[in-house]
């Protein structure tokens, strides 16, 4: 078998589909689609025009949560949506339920949950892990090896360094009581968010703030400010010729 395309599958013009690819019930491809070797697509996926996707890469899978975890599942989610453009690497896997916006790129080994929304032009990098209930939104970069932990906000223009690790949850997975408190961390716009950095759960890094490497964020930042530390401790302004530009 070279490659298997369901008969119910939709394949746009132009489509090239590589070995040993599984294109499942309902799936659909855009135009000039390119499907590496080894590629699964879930049923009902639509993938929009342009769309290229690595080799090995799993796309629209169903969760599969263990009985012992914090998440439940109800039957099965929606499918994948992947806008027009995007670019998804080698070794990816996406979630069903989750909905990627056109010109993205979602790199290398990346793995990105159930139940996301990612806007337009945001670059998800090598070996990040993007949890459940994330949103992300448009032009932001998470950089290589990132942790985003479920029900985070993330909103436009945000940089996220490497290593960088979001949480949600201070009674990890301890009593009943955790599950009215979990909450991800929101990062608005513009935020900077430094290498190997640590914010805690429910936190806001407000608009164009700017965290240190390694710093621990425990409680809110100020808009267009520096922190740094454990725990981070504003340090100075963000200078006037690293803000976004307004116009
Ligand atoms: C915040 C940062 C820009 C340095 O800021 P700065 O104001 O220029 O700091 P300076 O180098 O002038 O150092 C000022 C003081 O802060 C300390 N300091 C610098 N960076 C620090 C950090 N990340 N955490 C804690 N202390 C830090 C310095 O040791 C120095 O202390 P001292 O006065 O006792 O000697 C830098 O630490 C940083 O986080 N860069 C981001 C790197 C990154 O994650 N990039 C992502 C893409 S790879």
């Amino acid at each position: 078998m070279v490659n298997y395309v369901h008969p119910s599958a939709t394949v746009g013009e132009n489509c090239r589909i590589g070995w040993f690819s599984v294109t499942m019930e309902n799936v659909s491809l855009g135009r000039d689609v390119t499907i590496g070797n080894n590629v699964t697509i879930y049923p009902g996926t639509i993938l929009g025009n342009g769309v290229t996707v690595g080799d090995n890469s799993v796309l629209g899978k169903q969760p599969r949560p263990a009985k012992t975890s914090t998440v439940k599942i109800d039957g099965e989610l929606p499918p994948l949506v992947i806008g027009d453009n995007t670019t998804v690497g080698t070794g990816a896997v996406i979630y069903a339920g989750t909905i990627i916006g056109e010109n993205c790129l979602v790199a290398d080994l990346a793995s990105i949950r159930e139940k996301c929304t990612i806007a337009d032009c945001v670059i998800i990098g090598r070996g990040v892990a993007v949890e459940n209930q994330v949103t992300i939104g448009s032009y932001t970069k998470i950089q290589t090896g990132a942790y985003i932990t479920a029900y985070t906000i993330i909103e436009d223009y945000v940089f996220i360094a490497p290593m960088v690790t979001t949480t949600n949850d201070n009674y990890m997975g301890r009593t009943q009581e955790r599950f009215k408190y979990i909450k991800g961390p929101t990062i608005r716009r513009g935020a900077r968010v430094g290498g190997g950095s640590i914010t805690l759960p429910g936190v806001t890094v407000a608009q164009e703030s700017f965290i240190a490497a390694g710093a621990l964020v425990t409680k809110d930042t100020e808009p267009g400010m520096v922190y740094k530390g454990l725990p981070a401790k504003l340090a100075r302004v963000v200078p006037p010729t690293e803000m976004l530009k307004t116009d």
